[in-house]
């Protein structure tokens, strides 16, 4: 608890362009739930390593991220809104974590399965680790809730045993973390390929909205989304470009499945395209205006850097201050 308030963490890596993904799977709950908790929003740099980047890109890219946050509709000065690599608990926390998990566990990991066979000539430690280094972010901040899109769930539950495994040692030190996972837009697939989810790294961009695309394109992409020769806008699994195009519909109007289908009722796949390109432009449009203004207000978002980096390093620093003093670290005099 943190002013009375339940602890809420999550992050995204500013690897990539951002995808409506990631906006309907995660961002958009966070706002939801930024009232109700007390809240650390990251960029999560640190992870973006794992995979090779190029620097000046890098930093670019995780501005602009953390610009997104705020144009989502998360106050920086109630919400704790920071970069990963500011706060160097995260680091320290990690290895000690990485103490107390097994290679077994790891290795189950899909993500790593499946990002090193991706980048087959790049199988770092790092990437190995990653969960781990994941499981310290939200460990380090006494977190009750962390809202993540469906494929965070096993990486959750990773963090959910080391705290368990860490706390039967050593007494009560870490919060559990119980995940958020939103019923509608928690996985959001691919326009070209619905089997797959809609990913920042996909080689196809008309398989991903990504959310700075302007009108026209997401007007393109939508029309050009794969469904298939049934005919009938039904929300089932035998249809999934169709299931996918409602649950994008879903998530950005607030209707229910059943709603949505009640509406298209009779109607064809392309009446189903049209209403999808406007209800997902009549959010990228509001947010894109922030993210330019906000691109303009270079003073504004550095001193909310600032002064978040030391509000999540002071919280940062009690729950390690207090790990070290269990594992036997001597004390730092005074
Ligand atoms: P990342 O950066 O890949 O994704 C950020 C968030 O977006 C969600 N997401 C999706 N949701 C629905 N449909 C999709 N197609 C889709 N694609 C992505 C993800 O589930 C995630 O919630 N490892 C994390 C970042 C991270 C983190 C953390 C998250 C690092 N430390 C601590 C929570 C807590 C990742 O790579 O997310």
């Amino acid at each position: 608890m943190i002013n009375g308030k339940k602890v809420l963490f999550s992050g995204m890596q500013a690897t990539g362009n951002l995808t409506l993904g990631n906006y309907l799977g995660a961002l958009r709950n966070w706002v939801t739930l930024s009232e109700e908790y007390e809240c650390f929003y990251s960029v999560v740099d640190m992870h973006s390593i794992t995979v090779r980047q190029d620097p000046a890109e890098l930093r670019k890219r995780a501005r602009k991220l953390l610009m997104i946050y705020m144009a989502a509709g998360l106050d920086p000065e109630k919400n704790c809104i920071y970069y990963q690599s500011h706060v160097s608990g995260h680091a320290e926390l990690a290895w000690i974590l990485n103490c107390f998990t097994y290679m077994g566990e790891l290795s189950r990991m899909t993500q790593f399965k499946d990002k090193s066979a991706k980048h087959a000539d790049n199988i770092n430690a790092g990437l190995f680790t990653y969960p781990v280094l994941m499981a310290a972010d939200i460990l380090l901040y006494q977190t009750d809730v962390v809202p993540v899109g469906v494929d965070q769930k096993q990486h959750l539950e990773l963090t959910r045993d080391l705290a368990e495994r860490f706390n039967a040692i050593y007494g009560d030190v870490f919060a559990v973390p119980e995940p958020y996972i939103a019923k509608v837009g928690a996985k959001i697939m691919s326009l070209q390929d619905p089997s797959k989810k809609m990913s920042k790294s996909d080689e196809n961009p008309n398989g991903s909205i990504y959310l700075m695309d302007d009108p026209d394109t997401v007007a393109r992409k939508c029309k050009r989304a794969v469904t298939d020769s049934e005919g009938v806008i039904l929300y089932r699994d035998e249809q999934p470009g169709v299931k996918n195009l409602l649950d994008i519909y879903c998530a950005c109007t607030g209707r229910t499945p059943q709603e949505a289908v009640a509406e298209f009722d009779g109607q064809g796949y392309g009446v189903l395209k049209t209403a999808v390109t406007e209800s997902v432009n009549a959010i990228l449009s509001p947010l894109q205006t922030r993210v330019s203004e906000l691109e303009k207000e270079k003073a504004y978002v550095d001193s909310c850097i600032k002064n978040n980096a030391e509000k999540a390093q002071y919280f940062a620093n009690k729950t390690l201050r207090k790990v070290q003093k269990k594992v036997g670290f001597p004390e730092r005099p005074r």
